[in-house]
């Protein structure tokens, strides 16, 4: 068993990560498109915001739990889609999901995961399990992963609706990383330099494949097919048509990641999803895009009343999820924290990291004289303005 005592927080799994990974395979998760301000600044936005506590309150009485979908979670939290998972741990969508089941919090399947939807259940009968969705050009596949995902028993469909571009990751093209590591004498380098990893992950396990895309598409049969057809056919005319079309054929909630915008909360909430996911992809993709922290006042005001609003990106604190849920948020999903986690220490780390949430979260509660996350709101938050004039959005 891992030994996690001097692991205190996220930055901590971070180094654990950094110093079981090679280079070319941290720097894929770690990055950021561009100059990486979209990362910096998921994380500054937090800082705009601090708390109001309130301290004669009897705190005795405290519990994480909320309701999420109508079942009562363990946390407001979850753990987001991530694919290439199994890159950096052996089976590790299968160690997140068991992690995630034994805390009491759902976890989300990639469609670019090394794990089948069926295997996934089939192996982890008791974990809540959401799928999310990349929608590919042709109709059928989607189809086909969403009515597996509904046969599965999955809870929840994600639909991912901002990676139609291929995002200009410079981390990974200078590291060469696109569809493996390629073989530059620096790369053959950083790999030999953690023997763990190439046992564990390159030479027990084999290169992840994509296990989900290989269910539904025959001519997609290794790990290198498989990320050729999910590079290649991804789709960039997803309209709120598809958004309906979805609606039809899945029976449970339906959110969509990736909006940010009022506006388009309400056109997603017109064609029939339940909620969103307010996300820049933990700033991969568009560089400047905004927090979606700092844009979640202005969606709860919109539409938080009539739709479930998770958020994610940047998130790294219980402090960070306290002041998401009392601006209005119903949960939160962490990224790369869990991805780190799986890295450092398989179910083990990722179990470690989710107390590591819980425990701040809970201590945050205490401190602001809460008993329940539903007990938050904007009143325990003092929000810095910005200078008159300044064109910024509502925080
Ligand atoms: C390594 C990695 C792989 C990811 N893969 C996916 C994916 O397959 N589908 C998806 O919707 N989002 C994917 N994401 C985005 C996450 O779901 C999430 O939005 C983001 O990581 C949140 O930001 P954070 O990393 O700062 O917590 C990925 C993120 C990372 C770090």
């Amino acid at each position: 068993m891992a030994d996690f005592s001097a692991i205190h927080s996220v930055e901590d799994l971070r180094r654990l990560a950094a110093r079981r990974l090679p280079k070319p395979v941290f720097d894929f998760i770690d990055g950021g498109a561009e100059d990486e301000v979209a990362v910096r600044f998921n994380r500054a936005a937090f800082e705009r915001v601090r708390f109001r506590p309130r301290t004669v309150v009897d705190v005795t009485k405290r519990s994480l739990e909320v309701d999420l979908f109508g079942k009562r979670t363990a946390a407001p939290i979850a753990i987001a889609p991530m694919g290439s998972l199994s890159s950096f741990a052996p089976n590790a969508e299968i160690a997140m999901a068991r992690a995630c089941a034994a805390a009491g919090v759902p976890y989300g399947l990639s469609t670019a995961a090394a794990v089948s939807i069926d295997r996934l259940r089939e192996t982890v009968p008791e974990a809540r399990l959401w799928f999310q969705l990349y929608v590919f050009n042709d109709e059928r596949v989607n189809r086909a992963m969403v009515e597996r995902a509904q046969r599965a028993g999955y809870e929840a469909l994600l639909v991912t609706t901002d990676t139609h571009m291929p995002p200009k990751r410079e981390r990974d093209r200078r590291n060469g990383f696109s569809l493996t590591v390629k073989k530059t004498p620096a790369n053959i380098a950083h790999v030999l330099s953690k023997p763990r990893w190439v046992w564990e992950v390159y030479l027990k396990q084999g290169l992840p494949r994509m296990e989900i895309i290989e269910a539904e598409v025959p001519e997609v049969r290794d790990h290198i097919a498989g990320v050729q057809y999910f590079q290649g056919n991804r789709r960039a005319s997803f309209d709120y048509g598809h958004i309906r079309e979805l609606r039809r054929i899945w029976k449970g909630p339906l959110l969509i990641k990736g909006v940010m915008r009022p506006d388009e909360a309400e056109q997603a909430l017109a064609a029939g999803a339940d909620g969103i996911i307010m996300s820049n992809h933990g700033g991969r993709n568009l560089d400047h895009a905004a927090a979606p922290f700092e844009m979640l006042p202005e969606v709860a005001d919109a539409v938080g009343k009539r739709m479930t609003i998770l958020i994610d990106s940047g998130f790294r604190r219980g402090t960070d999820v306290a002041k998401a849920i009392a601006l209005g948020a119903n949960g939160v999903l962490f990224g790369r924290p869990a991805a780190f986690a799986v890295a450092a220490g398989g179910e083990a780390g990722v179990g470690h990291f989710l107390g590591l949430m819980k425990d701040e979260l809970d201590r945050v509660l205490g401190y602001l004289g809460c008993n329940s996350p539903d007990e938050l709101g904007r009143d325990h938050l003092l929000i810095d303005r910005l200078p008159p004039g300044h064109n910024a959005p509502s925080l």
